[in-house]
């Protein structure tokens, strides 16, 4: 693997420990996957970033890091935590969770961090251009900006994105490189157009394809669309990259003519469908995976409007603090059933202290609610879970 006089200097630690830890990560990671030396990036998003997933190990090395001097060299942002900063006691989180959960935000924001805490810095607050190397975690995020931007990245882990932040650049194999951007399988989709089919419809080509490439044709995602897709794909599979014809903006670079060709229609989705629900009969209900748009909250507060909430089944919707500001009015409304909460999800908040059924509109949640957060799921469409609290 080639390095500059540079890198190696910084490799042999006459520029300082943390960024020489740093660069040793860097390397390694390089070393494992063939690659040919670095590439510089012009962002980071970075994950590890709740007490739940990381613990008194990551605060730790948090710590040892932000001693060491480490600072980011590129613009940075950073995944939901385990709760929303203001309002963590409407989460049911004790004050001790509460307490290292901030030591750890304001240890990121030390290194020069930008505390966002949302999966979705693509709208509006870390936006990759076409082109741009970067170095994201958060698989559905990561997924978005290689397909729907034409940035480039690998499915970065958090301490291998933290450690490209510092440096400024990564180990350049994989999605960096044109030649393994090119789809591998072809899919016909054939979906009635709403956003939970879009949700299906990445859980079943994650579960058949695995981390292949998948050369949409049938469907015509925007944001929120994509964004599902995303998540879902990367979740049911390891899918870090898809192109849909007409959509995405490398899609037309590709001769698909020689590739296998994997029908998915109502049948495929609603075997993705019996696969995520399990019961129903749930205690809370968790929108917002990835976290919800300025258009999603609108849509809800739609559905909500003059209506009065009943029973006792809790609702949470998750989403960035820019835009739970930017949609103050419906907001209110949404408010009405249940927070609408910033910094935090379900999957990385440590609900199963409380809850043990919950209920989803997205198929990432309803992967990991049952692996990460010992939950029943539910995974339905919006309409259909309101309907619970109706
Ligand atoms: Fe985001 Fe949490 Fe889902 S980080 S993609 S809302 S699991």
């Amino acid at each position: 693997m080639y390095l500059t006089d540079e890198e190696q200097v910084i490799l042999d630690g006459e520029k300082g420990e943390g960024v020489q830890k740093a660069m040793e990560l860097v390397v390694a990671l390089g070393k494992i996957y063939g690659a040919d030396g670095l590439v510089d990036i012009t962002s980071a998003h970075l994950s590890g970033a709740s007490y739940k997933t990381i613990g008194d190990g990551g605060l730790k090395y948090l710590e040892d890091m932000v001693n060491g001097g480490s600072k980011v060299s590129v613009p940075s942002t950073l995944n939901p935590i385990g709760m929303d900063r203001e309002r963590w006691a409407e989460m049911h989180i004790s004050e001790d969770f509460a307490v290292k959960q901030n030591r750890i935000v304001d240890l990121y924001g030390k290194m020069g961090i930008k505390t966002t805490c949302s999966c979705t810095p693509y709208v509006g607050v870390n936006v990759p251009k076409f082109g741009d190397h970067v170095a994201w975690a958060e698989s559905s995020a990561l997924s978005f900006v290689n397909s729907m931007i034409g940035a480039r990245t690998n499915r970065e882990g958090g301490p291998g994105a933290l450690a490209a932040a510092i440096l400024g650049k990564t180990a350049n194999y994989g999605l960096h490189k044109e030649e393994n951007r090119a789809p591998t399988v072809v899919i016909e989709a054939e979906i009635e157009d709403t956003l939970f089919n879009h949700s299906l419809l990445g859980q079943a080509v994650g579960m058949r394809i695995g981390n292949g490439i998948p050369y949409y044709r049938g469907i015509k995602p925007g944001l929120e669309e994509g964004k599902t897709m995303a998540a879902a794909m990367a979740a049911s599979g390891s899918v870090a990259m898809f192109h849909v014809e007409g959509v995405t903006p490398e899609a037309s670079k590709y001769d698909i003519s020689e590739l296998e060709v994997i029908h998915i229609g109502e049948k495929e989705l609603k075997d993705a469908y019996d696969h995520l629900n399990v019961t129903d009969d749930i205690q809370l209900i968790a929108l917002g995976c990835p976290h919800l748009t300025e258009k999603e909250i609108h849509e809800i507060a739609s559905l909500l409007k003059g209506k009065k909430k009943k029973g006792n089944v809790e609702i949470w919707f998750c989403t960035s603090k820019a835009i739970r500001e930017k949609c103050s009015d419906d907001v209110r409304i949404l408010e009405e059933f249940g927070p609408v909460l910033a910094d935090t999800c379900m999957v990385v908040a440590p609900i199963e202290g409380t809850f043990s059924r919950t209920g989803t509109n997205s198929c990432k949640a309803g992967n990991y609610l049952p692996t990460l957060c010992s939950q029943k799921a539910m995974c339905k469409d919006i309409a259909e879970l309101l309907k619970v609290i109706q």
